[in-house]
Order: C-alpha cells, then structure tokens, then sequence
C-alpha cells in the first residue's frame, strides 16, 4: 500500500477539556499526529460538546493538526467560524449534506481546510463514493465504528467491510476510523486499510497513553507491509 501514512489521532472528548492545553501537548509528546476534536451539535448527536471558540482557544497552544469532526445539522455554518478559528481538517457527515455537499466541499477548501465525509454504522458506504469522485472531491472518508455522540463505546467489527471496500477502490485515499479503537481491536481496523486512527478512551484511560499509541502506529504500518 503506497501513499497513506499512519495517523494516529487521539480524540480529545477523553480529555480533560477543563486542562484542554496541556492535555493536547501531552499527547503529542506521546506521538500522536493529529489531535481529533468532536464538535457536536446536541441535534445530529444527543450530545453537545465544543465549537469554534474553543479550537480558537487551542489554536493558540499548539502548532498540530486539528481534525475536526463535526456531528452538526448544518455544517455549512461552521466552515467561516472554524477555519478562522484554525481549525485542520473538516469532517462534515453525508447523511446531513446530500444536497448541498459540493458547495461544501468547495467553501472547505477555499478556507484552507482538508475536506473530509464521515458515515454513520447504518449508512452505505456507496453514498461517499460521488464524493471521492468529485472534480473537488474530499480527501478522507470517516467509517464510524460506533454511534457516533459519545466516547467509550464497543467496536462494530461489521463497519470493517466499508473500510476493505474503500481501500480496494481508493489505494491513496486517508481512511479514518473512530469509534472503540484500541489494541485489541486496531488489527482489524489496519488490516482492512484503515490508516487514521482515532482513539479516545483507549489512550486518555492507558496507563501509558505513549504505549497506546505505538501500539496502534506499529498496527497500521505492520498491516501495511503486508498488503
Ligand atoms: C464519538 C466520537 C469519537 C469518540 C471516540 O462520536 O466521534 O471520536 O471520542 O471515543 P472512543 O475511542 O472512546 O470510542
Ligand atoms: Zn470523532
């Protein structure tokens, strides 16, 4: 497998948000490449979590790369407010843009951020497809492994068949998967050809978070040598 490099990226919901700063360099320091941060609307999800002022907050302390993950209605809202907040990557979800995801796509990208679609466990993943497609297409999928809202969930070992088929028709494209990832169950998601992991309590809640996180790095290069 050539062209996708492992990013392991805690997700920052496990976190102590009240510590949010030291907590993210924490986790650098232990080797994460990307900070995951769940922005949830209490309306896509059950659960409200943080928004632009925060990213703005944490922009601030540290130089990493901020995977937004948005479970929100609208994202087209969000696009200004997060990208001058400083936000990295923005991963919008399917089921809520059908119609206006072009448009999306388009205003992502000309704010600087990485586009990126995420799929609830009961979507098809037929439906990301136009999406990889596109003239400006987004440039990672996000295969929920739980119901997306809350962290410390079980693993969907199920969602792993999204994933084979994403990586048999797009060798080059970043799979992300999030939700219940850990060591036990990091070699299923590496050796269908996940190669962004995101992982909260598994690593917030290890004794050694840095273990954690080579654990999962060494999965996804391993399962890639293989392939
Ligand atoms: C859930 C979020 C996840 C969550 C993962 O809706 O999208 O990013 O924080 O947490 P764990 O790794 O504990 O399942
Ligand atoms: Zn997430």
């Amino acid at each position: 497998m050539e062209g996708v490099k492992a990013k392991i990226a805690p997700s920052m919901l496990s976190s102590d948000f009240a510590n949010l700063a030291s907590e993210a360099e924490r986790m650098l320091q232990f080797g994460a490449d990307w900070l995951h941060m769940d922005i949830m609307d209490g309306h896509f999800v059950p659960n409200l979590t943080i928004g632009a002022p925060v990213i703005q907050s944490l922009r601030k302390h540290t130089n990493a790369y901020l995977d937004c993950h948005l479970m929100v209605t609208n994202p087209l809202d969000y696009v200004e407010p997060l990208a001058k907040a400083g936000a990295s990557g923005f991963t919008f979800h399917v089921e809520v843009s059908q119609e206006y995801w072009q448009e999306l796509v388009q205003k992502i990208k000309s704010k600087g951020m990485t586009p990126g679609v995420a799929l609830r466990p009961g979507t098809p993943v037929e439906q990301v497809f136009p999406l990889v497609e596109a003239e400006v297409p987004v440039e990672l999928v996000l295969v929920m492994t739980v119901e997306p809202g809350f962290g410390g969930q079980k693993f969907m070992p199920e969602m792993m068949d999204k994933v084979r088929v994403l990586r048999e028709k797009y060798p080059s494209l970043d799979i992300e998967v999030d939700g219940g990832l850990g060591p036990t169950t990091i070699d299923v998601a590496a050796s269908a050809g996940a190669n962004c992991i995101v992982a909260g309590s598994s690593v917030f809640g290890a004794p050694s978070p840095r273990d954690v996180i080579s654990i999962l790095r060494k999965s996804v290069e391993g399962a890639q040598c293989k392939s």
